[in-house]
Parts: structure tokens; C-alpha cells; sequence
């Protein structure tokens, strides 16, 4: 088998140089939500019907996952848009993505070996959708998905009846799954995991007898909220979901709140910098998902959000951020998978308050696109920060933090923060692997112009 391949933007400079201090100003929005656009495809391919979905992320990640999907012969265009289609989505007229789903036994085995590039969340979701298919199929990703674990997702659907092998026993990609008849069962997972637990809740719509899945402490919930939209049955229980199986799913029309990750950058470089006045517009305010706003009004930041809206189950809205002095603070337990996400922009807000931040209880922080405390731990050093790296964290004593010369570490989200600290110093800095970007936020440099002017 050969990879299928996937061009992912080119025109992205290997480099950003930013000249600071430069002030937030204005309103904005961001790309969709990565989140919601992964599993609003990956549910669309499973239904029996069109789904159309406005506003999809425009990243590279979100865009596996639709080659994915067509690679299992999935029909997927680009919507022209029509006054019927837009209607839907009341004045967010956009660009519509519609996917022709053909039900669970609509997918075929693809010919090739589906490349999943950076992204995580297509790896692990598409891993438990095939495990219940009745075929062969192969996934694989880059250097990062080849060091990311994959045993937390293999191992339970193997309990559920899944043959998939993988180097090292399973436990890293390629994964080599042949799928087939799955039992439901009971999964209590180690580390709480939005990927594992929706992996194995799409795996349980498609097995005999109901799912359950408990995690230590909640992830983001934005699967319990989407299959009961498209017609699944699925429960709260203590600590965690139950799934019964699904003979069919109905389709959606859904557009994609704004993402409040690729939000977070914008609303920390607004705190951070002097003569920041933002507002972020049309974005997810799920509480899963907003704990950085939490953090950053526990710091004194002048942060806050209005919900506007609700759709497609998600609380919808804006959030306001100004410039403002910030004080230290401590993200740890249960708090960590509501932030998990926005710890490198939260970490550059760190270092822009007065007093020692620390991060604990985030191990799972090692295994992102790159070794989050680590890489943050290094960019914020080139800064004048002075940090430590612990084996579940980090302590950040703040400071006044210099420009220089940075680096993504091929991470889309240490580029992003390193951008909005670069955007905050005084003179010249340049971030370089800005390349990485496209795995969330394309635009994001663009953005970033328009709103500094
Ligand atoms: C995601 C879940 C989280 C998060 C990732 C996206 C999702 O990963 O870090 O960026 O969409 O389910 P984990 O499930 O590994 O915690």
C-alpha cells in the first residue's frame, strides 16, 4: 500500500518576524472550532444522509480527516453556498462543506494507506470508527503521530474484539486494523482522554450491547453532545457515558462555532499587551473547553465571555480581553483537562505576571504534538523566563520578557504562543518552523496583522 497524499498549504513562510510591542485592537474571529470540525466529519461519513457544515477549521489536521473519510468512500464537495444552504446557517453565510454519508456499512475498505499528517484526533477517532468495519485498513500519520501513544485506544478496543497490530505491539502507528464484530463493554480510563473516549464511544455505537466509559475527570464533551443531535442514545453515568449501539445515524446541518484554542493566543496577547482592547466573535464557550478563561481571570486579567447563542448543542458567543497587570497562579487536578490545550499560551502569560505559576498534575503535556514542557520550558528561557521543567509540569517565575529568536518545534500551538509572547516584546523576534501553523491556523499571521494593524 502507498500513502495517500494530502497537499497541505505550502505558501506558509518558514519564518515569522514580528516587531513588538504591538497592541490587540478590534474585533475578530477565528477559524472553527478543530475539535467539532473532526468529529462533524468523521459522524457525517457514518450517517445515512447529507450533512452540510459551515465554517469547518481550515487546518491541515481537520483536512485528513476528510481525505480520510473520502479515502473510504465517503462523497465530500465544496458547497457553492446556495440563499437555501445559507439559510441555515443564519448570517454566517460561508464556505459548506457536504458529505454524502451512506450509513456505518456505507464505508469500504480504501485502497491505500490513510495518512493522518499531524493529527492526532484522526488518528484515534478513525481507529475506533474502523474497528467495528469489516475490512482492512491502515493508518499512519508523521514523526510526531509515530511517537504519540496509541495503546490507550488499541488496548480497550481490542477487549472489545478489534484485531489491530502496530509497531511495538500496537502501542505506536502504523496501526493495522481489521475490523469487525465488536461486544460493548465497561472502559475506565487512566488518563482523562477526549480522543480514547470518543474513539471507543463510536466503536460502542457499532457493538452489541451498550459502552460505558469513565474517565478521572472530565474531558471535552463535544461528542455527548453531537450523536444525541444525529439521533444516538447516550447516557450521563457517574464519572463518565454510556452509548447504546446505533443501527443508523441522521444527518446534521451544523455551523462550526469559532475554536476557543486558536482564541485563547489572541485573548492572552490582548492581557499581555499594553493598549489591548479585544474581542473575539462566534466562538465555542463550552465549559470543557474555556478553562483558560477561568486561569486567566484567577491571574486578574480583564477577561470576559457573554454566551450569545446555543448550536448544535454548544454554547456560542464572545470574549473580551484588555491589557491589564497579571498575578501568578497555580493549574493543577481536575482543572488540567480543561486547559490542556492552552497551557503554552497560558505559560506565556506566566511570564508576563508577577510571581512563580505552576502547572502540575499535566504529564499527558509530554505526549502532545511535541513535548509541551519541555518545548515551552525552552522557548520561554530564549525569553529570559525562568523556568522549570518538572515530570508533570512547570514553574514559571515572570518576569520581563525579551525578544529573540524562537522556535515551533514543528507544534502549531508552541508557534502560536510564541508569536503572541514575540507580539508582546519589546524590538525584533522571529519565530522559525512557522510552518507547523497549518496543522490549526493557516491564517493565523494574518489575523494576528489585522488586529495589531
Ligand atoms: C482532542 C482531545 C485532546 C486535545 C486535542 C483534541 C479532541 O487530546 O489535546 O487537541 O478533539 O478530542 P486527548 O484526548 O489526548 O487529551
Amino acid at each position: 500500500m502507498t500513502a495517500l497524499g494530502v497537499s497541505g498549504p505550502t505558501e506558509l513562510p518558514p519564518e515569522l518576524s514580528l516587531t513588538g510591542p504591538r497592541p490587540l485592537r478590534g474585533s475578530m474571529r477565528v477559524p472553527g472550532d478543530k475539535s467539532i470540525s473532526h468529529r462533524a466529519l468523521l459522524f457525517a461519513a457514518l450517517a445515512s444522509g447529507t450533512s452540510r457544515l459551515w465554517w469547518l477549521a481550515d487546518g491541515d489536521d481537520v483536512v485528513r480527516s476528510r481525505a480520510a473519510i473520502e479515502a473510504l468512500g465517503v462523497k465530500v464537495r465544496d458547497g457553492a453556498g446556495s440563499p437555501g444552504e445559507a439559510a441555515v446557517a443564519g448570517e454566517r453565510v460561508g464556505p459548506v462543506v457536504i458529505v454524502r454519508g451512506g450509513g456505518f456499512d456505507g464505508l469500504s475498505e480504501p485502497e491505500a494507506v490513510i495518512d493522518c499528517g499531524n493529527s492526532g484526533t484522526s488518528i484515534r477517532l478513525l481507529t475506533g470508527i474502523l474497528a467495528g468495519r469489516a475490512f482492512h485498513s491502515v493508518l499512519t500519520g508523521d514523526s510526531s503521530i509515530a511517537r504519540r501513544p496509541m495503546g490507550r485506544v488499541v488496548d480497550p478496543l481490542r477487549l472489545m474484539g478489534a484485531r489491530i497490530d502496530g509497531r511495538d505491539g500496537g502501542r505506536l502507528a502504523p496501526l493495522s486494523i481489521r475490523g469487525g464484530d465488536l461486544r460493548g463493554m465497561g472502559h475506565e480510563l487512566p488518563v482523562a482522554s477526549a480522543q480514547v473516549k470518543t474513539a471507543l464511544l463510536l466503536a460502542g455505537l457499532q457493538a452489541s450491547g451498550a459502552t460505558e466509559v469513565t474517565e478521572p475527570a472530565l474531558s471535552r464533551d463535544h461528542t455527548e453532545r453531537l450523536l444525541p443531535a444525529m439521533g444516538a442514545t447516550l447516557e450521563a453515568i457517574p464519572g463518565g457515558v454510556r452509548v447504546e449501539p446505533a443501527g443508523a445515524l441522521a444527518p446534521i446541518e451544523l455551523a462550526i462555532p469559532g475554536d476557543p484554542s486558536a482564541a485563547a493566543f489572541f485573548v492572552v496577547g490582548a492581557c499581555i499587551t499594553p493598549g489591548s482592547d479585544l474581542v473575539v466573535t462566534d466562538v465555542c464557550l463550552n465549559p470543557t473547553r474555556i478553562g483558560f478563561v477561568d486561569v486567566l481571570q484567577r491571574m486578574g486579567a480583564a477577561v470576559e465571555v457573554v454566551v450569545k447563542e446555543e448550536r448544535g448543542g454548544e454554547p456560542v458567543g464572545e470574549i473580551r480581553a484588555a491589557y491589564g497587570p497579571l498575578q501568578a497562579t497555580t493549574m493543577a487536578g481536575d482543572e488540567i483537562p480543561r486547559v490542556i490545550d492552552e497551557i503554552p499560551a497560558l505559560a506565556v502569560a506566566a511570564a508576563f505576571a508577577a510571581g512563580a505559576t505552576e502547572v502540575a498534575d499535566a504529564a499527558e503535556l509530554r505526549v502532545k504534538e511535541s513535548d509541551r514542557i519541555g518545548t515551552v520550558a525552552q522557548e520561554l528561557s530564549q525569553l529570559g523566563i525562568a523556568v522549570e521543567a518538572k515530570p508533570d509540569g512547570l514553574v514559571i517565575t515572570g518576569g520581563a520578557p525579551h525578544g529573540g529568536l524562537l522556535k515551533s518545534h514543528g507544534d502549531h500551538r508552541i508557534a502560536m504562543a510564541a508569536a503572541i509572547a514575540a507580539n508582546a516584546c519589546e524590538g525584533e523576534s522571529t519565530v522559525r518552523g512557522w510552518r507547523a501553523v497549518a496543522s490549526s491556523y493557516p491564517g493565523f499571521a494574518a489575523d494576528l496583522a489585522s488586529v495589531t494593524g
